[in-house]
């Protein structure tokens, strides 16, 4: 295990996947569910394609390319063997293995071969990756001639960190290498992409993140005491506040990049 594996390991607990899971729904690491992909994808003709996704986690968002979306065939990909092993199950719960295939990879290189996919994909996991560049020019080596981008991703705003931003990004269990939204375009455009298109998603996640935290101190909160303890469950909502009042001062945004390899390339 390297040094970043035992890192996600460490952080990517069994307890955390279910923590996030209650919030967000099953099979999600990240807010938004079938809505969010639905807008991610919106006007895309994803049907028959073979999709990479970039950061897949334990698979929700797979499943719902397959079923709802009609891609050909979703190779997830992620570092963190145990999320892997839950979107497994969950594929073969489904019925889904032989349009869901997940690999373990590395950070850095994919071990993919030039222009394999028809799209790709990866919904909040490039916040994750030190090397933002590399990941997009991985991301462009491996799709096809005209294939799409698809990124949904946690971005900060241009302004100044403000005191609770600092402390969120920089001092929580795990820190954030993050950017504006403007310039994962630049690192888009400089892999070669064209056609770039962005959709800030800071106005959707002030009233979801303000939902989410009524909901953990509300209705979930019993939940949570039970699964997880008192201490855990109060710091649970104590993160859902911070994240609604960093939505609320506009320095957490989430957002979404779309592009398109050259059909010629
Ligand atoms: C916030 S979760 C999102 C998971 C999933 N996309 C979702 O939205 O449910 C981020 C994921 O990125 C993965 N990750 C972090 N660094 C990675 C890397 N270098 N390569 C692939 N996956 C990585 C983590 O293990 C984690 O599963």
């Amino acid at each position: 295990m390297t040094a970043q594996e035992l890192q996600h390991a460490l952080y990517y607990t069994d307890a955390l996947l279910e923590n996030l899971q209650l919030r967000w729904g099953e099979g999600f690491l990240s807010p938004g569910g079938a809505p969010e992909l639905a807008r991610m994808l919106a006007g895309l003709d994803v049907g028959g394609r073979a999709v990479l996704d970039l950061g897949c986690g334990i698979g929700g968002y797979d499943v719902l390319l397959v079923e709802e979306h009609g891609a050909a065939h979703v190779t997830g990909a992620d570092i963190d063997a145990a999320s892997l092993a839950q979107a497994e199950a969950t594929a073969r719960r489904r019925g889904l293995q032989d349009s869901l295939d997940f690999r373990h990879v590395d950070p850095g290189p994919l071990p993919f071969a030039d222009a394999t996919f028809g799209m790709v994909f990866s919904k909040d996991s490039i916040v994750d990756l030190t090397d933002k560049a590399q990941a997009f020019a991985e991301l462009y080596r491996v799709a096809a001639p005209g294939a799409p981008i698809v990124v949904s991703d946690w971005f900060r705003s241009a302004e100044p960190f403000t005191p609770e931003m600092r402390d969120w990004a920089t001092e929580g269990d795990e820190t954030y290498e993050m950017d504006t939204l403007e310039s994962a375009a630049e690192y888009v455009r400089v892999a070669g992409f064209t056609d770039i298109s962005l959709d800030d998603r800071n106005a959707w996640f002030r009233d979801y993140a303000r939902d989410e935290y009524e909901r953990l101190k509300g209705p979930l909160f019993d939940t949570y005491v039970a699964r997880f303890g008192e201490a855990q469950a109060e710091q649970s909502v104590e993160n859902a506040r911070i994240r609604a009042l960093l939505a609320d001062q506009g320095q957490l945004r989430p957002g979404h990049v779309r592009a398109r390899k050259p059909a010629a390339a």
